[in-house]
């Protein structure tokens, strides 16, 4: 191994808590691999922070009518206290909106700009003359060329799946005002990819090592039809870190450049006299653990921008997760399909390590993988409680039992000793390879071999039964059995941190390093020691818990659906043309359907000026005999027009609810004809 670790898990954005796909992608693996270089007695340092910039704030902020920093605010410390909670042991969790952020990246972009590195370039992009402001794609709608589709997003087609540019939609339209954006030129700094890409392809084909997913979506980037393309790395928004030349006054850095210098920032922050040296020092090694849409940022171009500035290492791996499924569907926020790691800590308090146990198990490492509450339950139930458990359980309880909880010594230990050691501690070293070679589920599949193994052994060796036969064996097999008892509570430290801690304590030990650990002789160890035992490590989690769970989620889902889709803001109007409008409270005198139509009602309805007819296209959601007598807002000076030869002098105004169906909007009923609204 290497002089130095430093260890990274992507920054999570600030627009929302943390849910069991995150987990599983990224942060519970970069924990594990970091925890265990730790053990191995490795310098590592393990980074994180929020992503506190981009349109995954502002989108956010906007939907809540807040400000981004309400925003950024309140999940940044939210995201902080779940990880800590559930034991992912950052070094530092830093955020992308702190000052020194904000100084790191500009002087990047500083020494970038003064290389010569950028290109900057004019490129027409959609205004909003009325917000007054350059719209980010997201912001822009319209109908997509290729299916039709009317409410389709500037940079994608919800319907039909197609990537687009803004410039491709018919009839754009703003969704910040609902007008209809210009074009205007602007100018923007470029990361030349297309020049670099010589640089990246052999930086990428050095790493042949890297996991096929990873590997694999690199090179049909590079492969594209038209290759690699200069990227703006400034974009004309206003939430974001200031662009620092000439120029970019109103601009701000790209998302993408700015949160992986974050990786720098908080290293900086937590080192501020060590950094240089796990950063650019050829002898540190620098691992990205991301999930598979970060992919790109970390493989391509984060490289290439660190290649550019020309004094740092470049990441020796990245190894990238698939997706987690939940329940058979795609976790999403916007649908409240998910687990949400702080709603867990809640309802299961102390089983961390049951989630992270089950996570690390399923994770979704080489292929998208599935999360269930059933295999949850399962997983507890037949592997943390019947066997890791069970094997922890009887070692304590019977210790206790036939030595008030001193362990026996080893002396006398035979043949069969020595075979089951040999075979417990293989299980170790096959662990320990793995990890390595960051297969994670693997490891956790040879760490509890571990548990498998003492229970066999125990179960071969029957010392319930000779404690009265052969009390002498039966010491040196429990004896046996407690040391690969406190053997375990060594090396669960990377997955089950919490149980491992309990496991120690129980034995009154620190935790050892693991080439201590693996050095360890059973007669030697723990001579003389007593253990407290520590109760039942794990429980059977039952059915209701479980049902609750499924209950919550669908439960949440139908919440987060019936929660009305809101048009867009209109056009604004100024005052002056709002004041032109009549509107008043009218008393509906007769209703009754226009002949041959399917939709048109006609009205006779008292203004408190006058009576007159009008004409609505109401037909279809309002019955005309429960019509008559309500009173109803009308627009007065709408000029008139003759609709199926009917002069209509005016419109009766209606609610419409998020499905397109009218509903009354009953005035008070202080308001009597005539009486004005405004
Ligand atoms: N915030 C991004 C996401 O959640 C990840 C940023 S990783 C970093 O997808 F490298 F940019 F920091
Ligand atoms: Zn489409």
């Amino acid at each position: 191994m290497s002089k130095r670790h430093l260890v990274t898990a992507a920054l999570p954005y600030a627009n929302g808590p943390v849910h069991i796909g995150h987990i599983a992608g990224c942060y519970l693996p970069a924990d594990i691999y970091v925890r265990f270089l730790r053990q191995m007695g490795e310098d590592v340092r393990f980074i994180c922070g929020s992503d506190e910039h981009g349109m995954a704030i502002t989108m956010r902020a906007r939907k809540e009518g807040v400000e981004p920093r309400a925003i950024v605010d309140r999940y940044h410390n939210m995201m902080k206290g779940s990880f800590e909670e559930f034991g992912i042991s950052f070094d530092i969790y830093s955020r992308t909106s702190s000052e020194d952020h904000h100084e790191t990246a500009q002087d990047f972009f500083l020494k970038l700009h003064e290389q010569g590195v950028f290109q900057e370039k004019e490129t027409d992009q959609y205004y909003d003359p009325e917000a007054r402001q350059f719209l980010a794609d997201r912001y822009i709608m319209g109908t997509c060329p290729a299916c039709g589709h009317t409410e389709a997003y500037g940079d994608q087609c919800e319907n039909c799946g197609r990537s687009l540019s803004p410039t491709e939609l018919k009839d754009p339209r703003s969704t910040l005002s609902g007008s209809a954006p210009v074009l205007k030129k602007t100018t923007n700094w470029f990361l030349p990819l297309d020049e670099m890409a010589d640089g990246i392809r052999s930086f990428l084909d050095q790493h042949k090592d890297w996991k096929p997913n990873v590997h694999g979506q690199c090179m049909s980037w590079l492969d594209a039809g038209d290759g690699l393309q200069p990227r703006s790395m400034t974009r004309d928004l206003d939430w974001g870190i200031r662009v620092p030349v000439k120029g970019g006054e109103d601009k701000v850095l790209y998302v993408w450049f700015d949160a992986p210098i974050g990786y720098i920032s908080a290293s900086k922050e937590l080192m501020p006299d060590q950094w240089r040296s796990y950063w650019q020092d050829p002898d540190s090694r620098l691992v990205h653990f991301i999930g598979k849409d970060n992919i790109v940022f970390h493989c391509i171009v984060f490289p290439a921008m660190l290649m550019a500035h020309g004094s740092y290492n470049l990441p020796e791996a990245v190894p990238a997760n698939e997706f987690l499924n939940l329940e058979g569907q795609k976790i999403s926020t916007s649908r409240n399909w998910a687990v949400w790691l702080h709603e867990y800590l809640e309802d299961f308090p102390g089983k961390q390590d049951v989630l992270r146990y089950v996570l690390c198990a399923t994770a979704p490492e080489t292929k998208d993988n599935d999360f269930t509450w059933k295999d949850f339950q399962q997983r507890n139930n037949s592997e943390l409680v019947a066997i890791l458990g069970n094997f922890l359980n009887r070692v304590f309880v019977l210790t206790d039992k036939y030595y008030g909880g001193q362990l026996p010594d080893l002396d006398g230990s035979s043949d069969s000793e020595q075979a089951a050691w040999a075979e417990f501690t293989a299980h170790a070293d096959r662990m320990e390879a793995s990890i390595g070679a960051y297969r994670f589920r693997e490891a956790l599949g040879e760490f509890m071999g571990l548990a498998r193994i003492g229970n066999k052994y125990l179960a071969e060796q029957e010392p319930w039964k000779k404690i009265k036969t052969d009390p002498e064996r039966a010491a040196v097999i429990l004896a046996l059995a407690a040391r690969m008892a406190a053997f375990i509570g060594q090396a669960a430290e990377a997955f089950l941190p919490f149980t491992a801690a309990r496991i120690r304590n129980a034995f009154g030990m620190e935790l050892m390093s693991w080439e201590e650990l693996k050095k360890i002789d059973p007669a030697k160890w723990l001579k003389g020691v007593s253990a407290a035992n520590p109760g039942l490590l794990f429980d059977k989690i039952e059915d209701e818990k479980m049902d609750e769970q499924r209950a919550r989620l669908t439960q949440s889902e139908a919440e987060q659906s019936t929660a009305p889709a809101v048009d867009p803001q209109k056009e604004t109007v100024d005052f002056e043309s709002f004041q032109r409008m009549d509107i008043r409270v009218a008393q509906i005198l007769s209703a009754e359907r226009v002949p041959k139509t399917d939709k048109l009602l006609k009205f006779e309805v008292d203004t408190g000026l006058d009576r007159r007819t009008v004409v609505s296209g109401i037909a279809e959601f309002f019955d005309p005999k429960d019509l008559v007598g309500k009173r109803v807002p009308i627009l007065m000076n709408l000029a008139p027009r003759k609709i199926r030869g009917i002069e209509s002098e005016g419109m009766l105004l209606f609610g419409e609810d998020s499905e397109g169906s009218l509903k009354w909007v009953e005035p008070d009923a202080g308001l009597s004809p005539g009486s004005s609204i405004g």
